[in-house]
């Protein structure tokens, strides 16, 4: 069993947990995840590792089903059944120069331990976070640390430069073009600020977020094209080269299971 060492809301059906997990605290990098079940009927759940202090490690995720809500629902002190990782791949981390990230939504989760790794290996790091309006907007304080710039969108204009990411990263790419970018959010957010990166040739990676089962590359279920060829996002990646992931296919997947075709119709436009 696990313990919940604390839990919050951070926006609007937004939660923070810190669970007391030593064996994936200790090992985990950035970019990676875990899998959880609550109990022991309980459905297994992909969440990625969004911080670790000491023993415990952090999720971030949205109340969109009966497990994330159940997760949402426990206090500082509950249990969690099991808890599996670190799984997948790191973050492809190393000295690139300039480095931009950039968060939509609950996407936003991933990036501060990216940004802090990216920071000890020697680059500069631009962060960009967007959300569809100020009060569903996460983690700024963090981020604000953890970057050297950080520029804020929403999309109602309620916070920070109205409209999507998209738009101040084709800026910077414009004036100053940064030697690699991360984009993390909705599938539909990815493809769209992913593309943006494509003219300028400039090295972009997305977390892709398919349905995961096992989480160990047994079932099948997370699978995506990157390259024409057929990966396994919870072995292989999560992170891929976004010029090369078919992003189609990944949503016409997704459209399969309501709880992530609700976070993406929610998420749309962050
Ligand atoms: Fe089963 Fe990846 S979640 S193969």
């Amino acid at each position: 069993m696990y313990q919940v060492k604390s839990a919050r809301l951070l926006a609007e059906n937004v939660y923070e947990t810190w669970i007391e997990a030593p064996h994936v605290s200790r090992n985990a990098e950035a970019g990676q995840f875990l899998v959880l079940r609550i109990d022991d009927e309980g459905e297994r759940i992909p969440l990625t590792i969004s911080g670790v202090d000491g023993d415990c490690v952090r999720v971030i995720f949205m109340a969109v089903g009966t497990t994330t809500e159940k997760l949402a629902a426990l206090k500082t002190g509950d249990a969690i059944h099991d808890v599996v990782g670190p799984l997948g791949q790191p973050s492809e981390v190393h000295h690139f120069g300039s480095c931009v990230l950039v968060g939509g939504g609950v996407g936003i989760a991933c990036l501060p331990i990216i940004a802090k790794a990216l920071k000890e290996s020697g680059n500069s790091v631009i962060g960009i976070i967007g959300a569809r309006n100020k009060d569903l907007l996460i983690l700024e304080d963090e981020m604000k640390e953890a970057c050297d710039e950080l520029i804020i969108t929403t999309d109602d204009g309620s916070y920070g430069i109205k409209g999507f990411a998209a738009g101040p990263l084709k800026e910077i790419c414009e004036s100053r073009p940064p030697d690699a970018v991360w984009v993390i959010g909705p599938a539909i957010m990815m493809k769209v600020t992913s593309g943006v990166t494509k003219p300028f040739g400039i090295k972009t990676f997305v977390s892709l977020n398919p349905v995961m089962v096992d989480g160990t590359g047994m079932c099948g279920s997370c699978r995506v094209v990157v390259n024409g060829e057929t990966k396994f996002a919870c072995v292989d990646g999560p992170e891929f080269d976004a010029h090369q992931v078919d992003f189609d296919l990944l949503m016409s997947r997704q459209r399969f299971y309501h709880p992530e075709e609700k976070e993406s119709r929610e998420h749309h436009h962050s």
